[in-house]
């Protein structure tokens, strides 16, 4: 028998993508076990869960057939993660205070495993300060939240609101039940994608990243167990399920987000391309063509990485790239020098298969006292999971030390 997931299932119309979900949970080998609250019975029937499950749902805490033991006990005892989905903002307030008052939240007292919890709900709800305070109660206690998915809403709003994708959850489960969790409890920041400078309300200064790295290092990192935050400029990428996704446009925000989010992480991962110039001043109207060239006059943004580097707190590990079209690796090494970074991972933009909106790249290693380490053609996916390898060996450095 596979590994079991408790899954609980609150009031939201969400309830019946959990269906599915618990449909591709039990195909990918896992035993599922349904508990419902019972707002969430007014949305999707006990039955169908039944069905999927092939084992009865449990809804009224005070329902005990098996005397022999209690029922709510038993069921997290036998837990190897226990997810909500969807959570309501409801169910949330409970998880975050610890109220039990139903299967759902009693049992999520009695777990001793991981908890996932994966929001669903009106986008002006999931914005509102105590939502968002009681989220950050359960992230703080080691609770696993996922973003919810953007778009049109069961309300008729539009935004961040909807239940993550079945697929997406699977991803997260997969991720923390993994064996091969050897980041499991690092907090990691990775930057990803170009950062946009405006000039006038419609035209700006940026440039081709196209954040495939940055994104994929965020994805390898939730699945070695990660607590990760992608702090991403403009891109065409779907989110990474199971990342903190914050969104910035320009240098000096993506600097805010990133200072915010390093408080409580210990390693920076910086694969975006933050633009280094900006307009001095923004022009508040469309420049007319009529007005003549106008001239723009250009400042320096900030430094995210060495603003870091300044301030860092000891056993941090800065990881830094250097997009080259000539003499990487001695770039490379004044940027891990300069920058005050523990790896530097260099390329050479105008190499074949190593540009920004490819699916590879050939990066070399340039690492603070020890030899450089070149490595082959290969996906982003490889070269992320071999940029985690470095990681995860600075940190078992750092824990030696
Ligand atoms: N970087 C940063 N903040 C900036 C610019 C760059 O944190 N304002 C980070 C990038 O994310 C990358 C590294 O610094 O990890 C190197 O970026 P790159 O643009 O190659 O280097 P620069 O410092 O801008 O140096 P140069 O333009 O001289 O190559």
């Amino acid at each position: 028998m596979g590994q079991t997931i408790v899954l609980g299932v609150s009031g939201g119309i969400a309830a019946y993508k959990s269906a599915a979900l618990c449909s591709l949970l039990v195909k990918s080998g896992y035993d599922v076990r349904v508990l419902m609250t019972k707002n969430a019975t007014n949305f999707i029937q006990p039955l169908t869960f039944q069905a999927l499950s092939k084992h009865p749902v449990v809804v009224d805490t005070f329902d005990e057939p098996n005397p022999s033991e209690i029922a709510h006990i038993a069921i997290a005892d036998s837990a190897s993660l226990f997810l909500v989905a969807p959570a309501t903002a409801n169910i949330i307030a409970k998880l975050a205070h610890g109220i039990a008052d139903d299967m759902v939240t009693t049992t999520a007292l009695a777990v001793q495993c991981p908890t996932v919890v994966a929001p669903a709900m009106n986008v002006h709800m999931y914005g509102h300060p105590a939502v968002q305070a009681n989220l950050d109660v359960l992230r703080g206690r080691g609770v696993v939240v996922m973003d919810p998915g953007s778009g049109p809403l069961a309300c008729g709003y539009t935004g961040k609101g909807r239940m993550p994708e079945p697929d997406d959850v699977l991803f997260v489960v997969d991720a923390v039940l993994s064996k091969t969790a050897t980041l499991a409890g690092a907090r990691i920041v990775v930057t990803a994608g170009p950062t946009i400078e405006d000039i006038d309300p419609i035209r700006f200064l940026s440039n081709s990243s196209s954040g495939k790295m940055g994104y994929e290092i965020a994805r390898e990192a939730v699945a070695r167990g990660a607590e990760v935050t992608l702090v991403s400029g403009p891109t065409h990428l779907a989110p990474v399920p199971g990342a903190r996704m914050r969104y910035i446009r320009s240098t000096q925000d993506l600097l805010a987000a990133v200072t915010e989010a390093m408080a409580s992480a210990t390693v920076l991962i910086a694969a975006a391309a933050p633009a280094d110039f900006r307009p001095s001043h923004r022009l508040p109207h469309k420049w007319k063509k009529s007005q003549g060239v106008p001239s723009v006059e250009l400042v320096p943004t900030p430094d995210v990485l060495s603003t870091v580097a300044k301030s860092r707190a000891p056993g941090m590990i800065l990881v830094g790239f250097a997009a080259e079209t000539a003499n990487v690796v001695e770039g490379a090494r004044r940027k891990l020098e300069e920058k005050d970074l523990d790896l530097v991972v260099a390329n050479n933009i105008l190499d074949e298969g190593a540009g920004f909106a490819v699916d590879t790249n050939r990066v070399t290693f340039v690492r603070r006292n020890r030899e450089v380490l070149e490595l082959p053609l290969l996906s982003k996916a490889e070269v992320a999971a071999r940029i985690l390898d470095e990681v995860s060996a600075l940190m078992h450095r750092d824990n030696e030390s």
